[in-house]
């Protein structure tokens, strides 16, 4: 199973909510950087014996493989464990790097979709027509858009999904698409209000839930603050989401145009 997270613009919280969902996840998985603005977990986490992560291996390295034609070795060489056991292919350090690698991401979107033995979550940072991570948000089996409950962030995910449904329109292989909300515990109204945007746009997405606003736990999370975070509002809130996430991924054939 393929999950990959993205936003519409902004700093939602897409690294936050994929790693803590990877971290949570009741398989077998592999947490993929590929936000192709310079990825954030090589930077932030840490090997378990706390010292830095390789940037060399991750997508470079893959993608170096990929283009002598060697992957179907798979991706297991090119992970490197993070402190807690999490396996993640870490990201490139510039968005240049990133556009040198571009020719190849057809490949590895195939790749990551298959990979055998462990489902694969990506964070795929914006999500654009100009991404050229574009083909791994389409073909994973769900792509999770995050937003925060505010005018311009609802604006933004009503374009990205309605270009998205003009995608589902015409091309063969679209995800399903699912959205969360970061957004305060105490704030009741913001998913009504969002799942009403959507009904109302008859924009083909599925509003999966909230994820908690727990700056504290987002702060651990990216390595600024020590405290355990197991309990916290934040993991308890993305423990909710992996149901409704794994059911949307599951039905992915429902929405699969003919090729
Ligand atoms: N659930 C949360 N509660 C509180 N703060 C959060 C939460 N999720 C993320 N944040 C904070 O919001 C900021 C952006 O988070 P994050 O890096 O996860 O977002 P992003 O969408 O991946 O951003 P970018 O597009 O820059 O990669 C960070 O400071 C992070 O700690
Ligand atoms: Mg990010």
């Amino acid at each position: 199973m393929l999950v990959a997270f993205g936003s519409a613009k902004g700093a939602p919280g897409v690294t936050t909510t994929a790693r803590v969902m990877a971290s949570v996840w009741p398989a077998e998985v592999v947490l993929v950087d590929a936000d192709p603005a310079g990825g954030d977990v090589s930077l932030l986490a840490r090997t378990p014996d706390r010292t830095a992560l390789d940037p060399e291996r991750g997508l470079l390295s893959l993608a170096a493989d990929a283009r002598r034609g060697l992957v179907q070795g798979g991706v297991g060489e090119h992970l490197q464990q993070i402190e807690g056991g999490l396996d993640v292919l870490c990201g490139v350090s510039t968005p240049e790097q990133m556009t040198g690698i571009a020719s190849v991401w057809p490949a590895l979107a195939g790749e990551l979709a298959t990979v055998r033995g462990t489902d694969v979550i990506v964070d795929c940072g914006r999500v654009a027509a100009s991404s050229p991570v574009l083909p791994v948000a389409l073909s994973a089996d769900v792509l999770v858009l995050v937003a925060r409950p505010r005018l311009e962030s609802f604006a933004h995910l009503r374009e990205r999904l309605r270009w998205l449904a003009h995608l589902q329109d015409t091309t063969a292989r679209v995800p399903a698409v699912g959205v969360v909300l970061v957004a305060d515990d105490r704030d009741k109204r913001s998913l009504s209000d969002l799942g009403q945007l959507l009904a109302h746009e008859r924009l083909p997405a599925t509003v999966l839930g909230q994820v908690a606003l727990d700056e504290k736990a987002a702060d651990v999370v990216a390595g600024r603050l020590e405290r355990p975070i197991v309990r916290s509002l934040l993991v308890r809130s993305v423990r909710q989401l992996v149901e409704p996430v794994a059911a949307l991924a599951a039905s992915r054939g429902a929405v699969r145009r003919p090729a």
